[in-house]
């Protein structure tokens, strides 16, 4: 069953001022349960507004917004607080939002506004530390004192201490440095698939959409181009390319190769994949 489903969404900032702006367009979705989606798309084209719209953060102008099958929007205004829960919401640069005097009480806000007992709270900060890799010493440092990369492990937690079914990220990478950065998705992919939660990560990196996502959500000018498995996305990196979007570099390799009728094989898109395909194409010449 879809866990998120939108039916003719529309949205426009500013809506009849000089500065109005359409930034979603009649986007009718439909994403099932336990997906890792990868959202991406040029600067502008709808993103952040798209899956501020999945936790009931913004209302649409027209259209409708459905969260385990229930409109959103006709469930009363009790009910918002609740679809906030269930979509967790992590946002760009979330450190910012860390504010409390110790790493245990920003990661305890969520559960404790879901009104969950002390030791309930203390269970969930304590299991979302160790999903992020935070130590017990660390929970009682404050958020100033801890490390770049630890503070957005930190806000992470924050979020993943409500146990969402849904978990959307923006740009959950950004600003870090190669290794923060693998540390971020490997807790996100384990995360997902520990817990067969919904995971929709906003990404300008090709490569970690390959290597993560099943499905690939390409949004532009304010409507979905596409939603389709990450495979099929990739099978014609010219249709990305034309968008301005680029294509993992090993791709693009192996779709030169099958260009020239060197290879045959299904669509490569990571290294790894890569390494086994030539090893594979190096052992057939010497069969042959
Ligand atoms: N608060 C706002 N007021 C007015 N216009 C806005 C506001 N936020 C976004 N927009 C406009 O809406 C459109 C969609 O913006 P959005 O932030 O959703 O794009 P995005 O795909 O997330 O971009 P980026 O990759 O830069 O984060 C853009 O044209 C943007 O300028
Ligand atoms: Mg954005």
């Amino acid at each position: 069953m879809a866990v998120i489903k939108t039916e003719h969404l529309t949205y426009i900032y500013g809506a009849g001022t000089p500065y109005e702006k359409r930034a979603l367009d009649d986007i009718n979705l439909s994403i099932e349960a336990g997906e890792f989606v990868g959202v991406i798309g040029h600067t502008g084209s709808g993103k952040s507004t798209l899956i501020q719209h999945f936790n009931a953060l913004l209302k649409p102008t027209s259209g409708k917004v459905y969260i385990d099958g229930v409109d959103v929007w006709a469930a009363g205004k009790a009910a918002l607080q609740g679809f906030r829960f269930d979509v967790g919401l992590v946002f760009q640069y979330p450190e910012h939002q860390l504010f409390e005097e110790t790493v245990y009480k920003d990661i305890a806000f969520g559960p404790r506004n879901m009104g969950l007992s002390e030791r309930e709270i203390d269970e969930r900060v304590r299991e979302a530390a160790h999903y992020v890799g935070l130590t017990e010493a660390m929970l009682d440092h404050s958020p100033f004192e801890i490390s770049g990369g630890q503070k957005r492990r930190a806000a992470i937690a924050g979020v993943l201490s409500m146990r969402p079914k849904v978990l959307i990220l923006d740009e959950p990478t950004a600003g870090l440095d190669p290794r923060g950065r693998d540390q971020i998705l490997r807790l996100i992919a384990d995360y997902h698939r520990t817990t067969g939660s919904t995971v929709l990560i906003v990404s300008h990196s090709m490569e970690d959409v390959a290597r993560y996502a099943s499905r690939i959500l390409i949004m532009n000018n304010a409507k979905v181009h596409a939603y389709l498995p990450v495979r099929e996305a990739f099978s014609d990196p010219e249709v990305l390319m034309n968008m301005g979007l680029s294509v993992p570099p090993i791709t693009r390799v192996f779709h030169r190769l099958s260009q020239k009728g060197l290879y045959s094989g299904p669509e490569v898109l990571t290294l790894e994949e890569g390494k086994a395909a030539l090893k594979a194409m190096l052992g057939g010449a010497k069969d042959a």
